[in-house]
């Protein structure tokens, strides 16, 4: 074995305002099987984590159930650790942002900010809540888009014609969460002059991440960085900035990233050492695991971050691919946007852990959860391949025979050096964490040990020659038994049944060496069973049931953040209300779409060419790109208003509109009539 490595591996922090879902499994689960497999080789190697806590989604969800924050997230933290633990993701500690060893750090890395000349005080103009009491982020500012009009747009740019500004340029602004109209006021804020450390991290981001991510990063390299604005004004849930009298607290992706120090923080000081003993220690590696979606936090602040506070920086960041399910967006409608606990309640956690490996590698690719297709892998490969040589072979040795494994035969000797010949192969897989490739070679083992088994067909020579049924038997329990091994990383409490049937405890990668001959087997317990379509189809549905009633419930508390304000309700001169008259004045269709494409270079815009009736066919520019695909809509009816002025927007006309709950991204619901309307039928 080489030299003993040290590691320290995190991955990213989940949101304290959310529960786990099968999308974030990809990373902690891909994380996990490296941990293990990394451990198994004797590697010192420590897995932290932590969740995330601060911030104004926070605030807001703790106010809404009338909690603290504090109460809220130790109720996340409870269910989080619960919910990783379930699905057999060990990490070395758990911790939280909302720590005393995160506040120190937070102050720390702020003053060496100031100390290094890197901060500087502007004042902002910021949009204020007097009925909520708050500063309103971009994202809680919702009004009409300063460009092409469209109303009801978030406050940073516009799902309609894609541009961007400030929430400041838009009109009829109103608050996401009460719907009344804010005040803008002045104040001052902190920024963290980012360009001081650009040439730094032009050449920092190429070396520590792949060549996909780091070209993608260094798009943003073609001007002067921009300031980073690192405060936010009270009221916050986060840490008070030093020297602000409590108005201003950091920003939460200030205070998140550096939760990785706290947490290894308090992981150290429970061993007996110091943070700097962990992530000082020039021999330790440091790995950051990240969804695509965050390597812009990873790779361009945080590494600046370290810079400035005199850290050193990870080794790597590894970014993955996002999870979609059946080909498309994870979907709260359609059931597919599952919970961790929700697929507990129906599935065994190692049919996912085995399905995601089947499909995981190093690539920053999306990768794709098709709940046929894990069935399938199930059922032929974990359980029909890989299993069935156990539970055939160690049921024939214990029931038909004496229990005592024998010694294998030439053929059987040389399939299992075959096997372990390919220890090198599968160990560089899990290493690059080509976790599909590793798998690939697994089931190539299985599969010849499986045409040993039938070509030898033991059980036909159990009575006529039973030394060479034993030789059999033998060979093939030694192969089982290196899959298991070769699977622990991913599949530990399976492989910690085999180790139990061979009498063996705690497999090292190391163990892959040994060949076991002449010695007695434990009983035969059940390992996997298959898993039954059902199962999967009442967990979607409890998954759509779900979401449907969180929905709701949503509703019954918050007013949407497109409804209009309660109290202009009764006054019908109240912009934002329109007369009944008005509202009579609105045509809307049922439509069908007869073709649809996704505009390539717009985030958001959908192309859709929709017959309205009457031959007519109009060409639609839809900003629903985030929540559906162009070929999910071909062939749908859909209900669109057909007398709006049309609009001309970078792509194009926009003749119409069509109807959409939601409040915008991927949480969009588009209205559907019912199979039996017609297409042009009017709609009243
Ligand atoms: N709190 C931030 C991370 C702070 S790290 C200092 C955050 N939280 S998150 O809960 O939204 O996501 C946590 C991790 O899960 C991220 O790396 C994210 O990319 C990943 N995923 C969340 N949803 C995902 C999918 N649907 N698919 C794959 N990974 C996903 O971001
Ligand atoms: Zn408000």
């Amino acid at each position: 074995m080489s030299q003993q490595r040290k590691i320290l591996m995190t991955t990213a922090l989940p949101y304290a305002n959310g529960y786990i879902h099968i999308g974030h499994l990809v990373e902690y689960l891909q994380a996990d099987f490296w941990a293990r497999f990394q451990r198994m080789r004797g590697h010192d190697c420590v897995f932290i984590c932590a969740d995330d806590t601060h911030g104004t989604p926070i605030m807001v969800k703790a106010r809404e159930r009338g909690i603290t924050p504090e109460q809220l997230i130790a109720e996340s933290h409870k269910e989080h650790v619960q919910d990783f633990a379930d699905f057999q993701i060990e990490f070395s500690h758990y911790g939280s942002t909302n720590s005393p060893e995160n506040k120190e750090l937070c102050e720390y890395f702020y003053k060496k900010m100031q100390e290094g000349g890197h901060i500087r005080t502007k004042p902002i103009q910021q949009y204020y809540c007097e009925h909520d009491k708050m500063f309103l982020p971009d994202r809680f500012v919702k009004g009409t888009c300063p460009k092409c009009g469209s109303k009801d747009q978030y406050g940073d740019s516009c799902d309609v014609c894609g541009s961007t500004y400030a929430p400041s340029d838009m009109k009829d602004v109103h608050c996401s969460i009460c719907g009344n109209p804010p005040v803008l006021k002045a104040s001052d804020s902190i920024f963290f002059k980012l360009n001081d450390f650009k040439e730094y991290l032009q050449e920092w981001i190429p070396k520590h991440s792949s060549s996909e991510i780091s070209k993608k990063m260094l798009e943003w390299f073609n001007e002067d960085l921009h300031d980073l604005d690192i405060s936010r004004s009270a009221p916050y849930f986060g840490f008070p900035i030093p020297g602000t009298d409590n108005n201003k607290f950091f920003y939460v992706w200030v205070d998140a990233p550096m939760g990785y120090m706290a947490s290894t923080q308090q992981w150290a000081k429970a061993q007996g050492k110091t943070l700097q003993d962990i992530w000082q220690d020039s021999q330790r590696e440091i790995y950051h695991f990240i969804g695509k979606d965050i390597a812009r936090f990873h790779l361009i602040f945080w590494a600046a971050f370290l810079k400035a506070a005199g850290y050193r920086t990870p080794n790597e960041v590894f970014v993955h691919g996002h999870l979609m399910v059946n080909g498309e967006k994870m979907s709260k409608s359609k059931g597919t946007f599952v919970a961790a606990r929700t697929y507990l309640n129906h599935l065994n956690p190692e049919y996912l852990r085995y399905y995601y490996s089947t499909k995981l590698s190093s690539s920053v690719d999306d990768i794709d959860l098709n709940l046929e297709d894990l069935v399938n892998r199930v059922n032929s490969d974990l359980v029909g391949k890989i299993t069935n040589l156990g539970s055939r072979g160690g049921q024939m040795l214990k029931k038909k025979m004496d229990g005592m494994m024998s010694t294998p035969d030439a053929e059987g000797a040389a399939l299992i050096k075959s096997a372990q010949d390919r220890a090198v192969t599968i160990a560089e897989h899990f290493e690059n964490r080509d976790f599909h490739k590793a798998t690939n070679e697994i089931r190539a083992i299985a599969d010849e040990a499986n045409k040993y088994f039938d070509e030898k067909a033991p059980w036909k020579t159990l009575e006529t020659n039973p030394t060479a049924t034993k030789q059999v038997v033998t060979t093939t329990l030694n192969v089982f038994r290196l899959l298991a091994i070769y699977l622990k990383p991913i599949l530990p409490h399976y492989t910690a049944k085999v180790e139990k049937l061979f009498g063996e405890a705690n497999y090292q990668w190391a163990d892959l060496q040994k060949v076991l001959t002449n010695r007695p087997i434990q009983d035969y317990e059940h390992l996997a069973v298959r898993v039954e379509a059902d199962k999967v189809k009442a967990m979607i549905e409890e998954s759509r049931k779900l979401n449907e009633s969180i929905q709701a419930a949503k509703k019954a508390t918050a007013p949407a953040a497109t409804a209009a304000p309660k109290k202009a309700a009764a006054e019908p001169t109240t912009p934002g209300v329109i007369e009944f008259a008005d509202f009579e004045k609105v045509e809307l269709r049922v439509g069908l779409v007869v073709e649809a494409e996704e505009i390539k270079e717009a985030d958001k815009l959908l192309r859709l060419k929709i017959d309205v009736g009457g031959g007519e066919i109009r060409q639609i520019i839809s900003g629903i790109k985030a929540a559906y695909k162009a070929e999910q809509l071909i062939g749908r009816k859909l209900l669109v208003c057909v007398n709006l002025a049309p609009r001309k927007m970078k792509f194009g006309m926009s003749e119409g509109m069509v109807l959409a709950a939601g409040t915008g991204g991927s949480d969009l619901f588009l209205l559907f009539p019912d199979d039996g309307a017609q297409v042009g039928q009017r709609v009243k």
